[in-house]
């Protein structure tokens, strides 16, 4: 199958953060594979902001450099590159000045028809200081939308903050909160499997499912983000937005329709029906890890404490967590989520877990009989695996053998995977802010996040260490397997 290209109305994109890490790395990257593609309108004009003082010449060439590490050398060209370099400009503004904002005015000026986008590729502290400056210098116009990144706030308290001050110049439905989860290729295939096949649906409750397990692995450390990093921790920089994205997407209830509002209705509901964790549950329910020093890949770690400032930092590097759902359809399945830096592989994937068959006709001599399991690996191979028990082939009788439908989707189609960000991006200048979080759930989220994290403050019990290389501390496999259950290891 072929992809489509639908080309998007003329945009003007100002990107605040505009010489920062992200914007060389994903948002210049992303825009250039859609400038390639022929998605991007003639005229279509893209604004570098930040502080630093640089001519729009060096900026160009500045990702020019960006797009030839980051963008692989089978996916650019030269001209390609010409020509998208020329939509690029570059402004030194200052946000808590006025420095700078006057020029960003007069290269809008005549250009208040066209959709005006502004990434705010920046700390949250400042987010709303920009919006505050975009609305005293008159910027937003009607056809304007803003993109924020997370982390929104750092708990519920600074989340509303930061949207009352965002919501003060920009209207919900120009508001464009970015989790870049929503936008992987296969965490979108998630929405097609459940509600674009009838299969799946009936069984998809509690009477079938035995419980869940969500896994966002990296063997990336903090990579000189350790002042951000050490301030969020694993909780708050992944589990509060890409994890429990991921939970309401397997959790939630059909919607009426694919659009923004039916989607997000119902995420906010199945986060509404989280059960508390707290002081008193927080023990058994969550353990939390800091990586020692190790090896990945055959190559030796550090430790975390030689990464940030504070050698006494009780950040977690790693989180496990039991979470339950109190809902008809989920009532009694533990959702089972783990995340970790400096883990023995990159990996993320979501495992749904039958239940057994409630009886066998088989002999003993036939073998086990598995749980049926289906496995949506997100990345790296992104793709499907339904695991189901067959007949060995070949005559001696009846023996059992459990093997996975496979479909990896690499195999099964040849287009490439566009990064979340080209998809993301084009849906905010699309209007479309189905895959971008409503204030409502970013704050129910926090909700559920704020009573574990405050446990966690409290209590005496320090991270527990974990090996770099290794799945994280035993204490998260003793969390599971309390249960009975024991986390999914590829057994292909
Ligand atoms: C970001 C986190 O949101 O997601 C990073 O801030 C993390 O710490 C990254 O490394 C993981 O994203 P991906 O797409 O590589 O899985």
């Amino acid at each position: 199958m072929t992809s489509r290209i639908i080309a998007v109305d003329p945009f003007d994109l100002i990107v605040f953060g505009g010489s920062g890490d992200l914007t060389y790395r994903k948002l210049l990257p992303a825009l250039y594979h859609r400038h390639r593609d022929g998605q991007l309108p003639e005229d279509a004009l893209i604004i570098g902001v930040s502080r630093r003082q640089m001519s729009p010449e060096d900026y160009r060439e500045a990702t020019r450099k960006a797009l030839v590490e980051h963008v692989p050398a089978d996916e650019r060209d030269d001209a390609g590159i010409d020509t998208f370099l020329k939509r690029l400009s570059y402004l030194a503004v200052d946000a808590s000045s006025d420095q700078g904002w006057e020029q960003l005015q007069a290269a809008l000026k005549g250009r208040e028809d066209r959709i005006r986008a502004f990434y705010l590729a920046v700390a949250p502290e400042l987010f709303g200081i920009i919006c505050g400056k975009l609305g005293s210098y008159a910027l937003v116009t009607p056809q304007s939308r803003i993109i924020i990144e997370k982390p929104i706030g750092h708990d519920l308290a600074s989340a509303q903050a930061v949207n009352d001050a965002v919501g003060v110049v920009f209207e919900e439905s120009q508001i464009y909160r970015i989790d870049h989860y929503l936008g992987k290729e296969t965490v979108q295939n998630l929405m097609a499997l459940r509600f674009a096949n009838l299969l799946l649906e009936p069984l998809w409750n509690a009477a079938h499912i035995d419980h869940v397990q969500i896994t966002v692995a990296e063997t990336l450390g903090v990579e000189g983000r350790g002042a951000y990093y050490d301030h969020a921790g694993a909780i708050r920089d992944i589990v509060q937005n890409h994890m429990i994205q991921l939970l309401c997407l397997i959790a939630m209830e059909p919607p009426a329709r694919l659009d923004a509002d039916g989607v997000r209705d119902e995420k906010l509901k199945v986060l509404r029906a989280l059960k508390p964790i707290d002081e008193a549950t927080a023990g058994l329910h969550t353990v939390r890890g800091q990586y020692r020093s190790g090896a990945i890949d055959g190559k030796s770690v550090t430790d975390y404490l030689s990464e940030v400032e504070n050698k006494a930092s009780r950040t977690e590097t790693f989180v496990a967590i039991k979470a339950e759902i109190a809902n008809w359809r989920w009532a009694g399945v533990p959702f089972y989520l783990r995340t970790g830096k400096r883990l023995s592989a990159r990996m993320s994937e979501i495992v749904v877990a039958y239940k057994a068959v409630p009886h066998s006709i088989f002999e003993a001599s036939a073998g086990n009989i598995e749980r049926n399991m289906l496995v949506i690996r997100i990345q790296p191979e992104e793709g499907v695996k339904l695991w189901l028990m067959i007949k060995d082939p070949g005559p001696g009788g009846m023996r059992l053998r459990y093997v996975p439908l496979d479909m990896t989707f690499a195999e099964a189609f040849s287009a490439r995977n566009p990064d979340a960000y080209e998809r993301l991006l084009l849906d905010v200048i699309r209007g479309n802010q189905t895959l971008f979080m409503r204030r409502d759930e970013v704050e129910a989220a926090w909700r559920w996040i704020d009573p574990i994290a405050e446990a966690w403050s409290r209590s005496n019990d320090a991270p527990k260490p974990y090996t770099s290389g290794t799945w994280g501390p035993t204490a998260s496999v003793a969390l599971i397997e309390r249960d009975g259950r024991t986390w999914h290891e590829d057994i292909d």
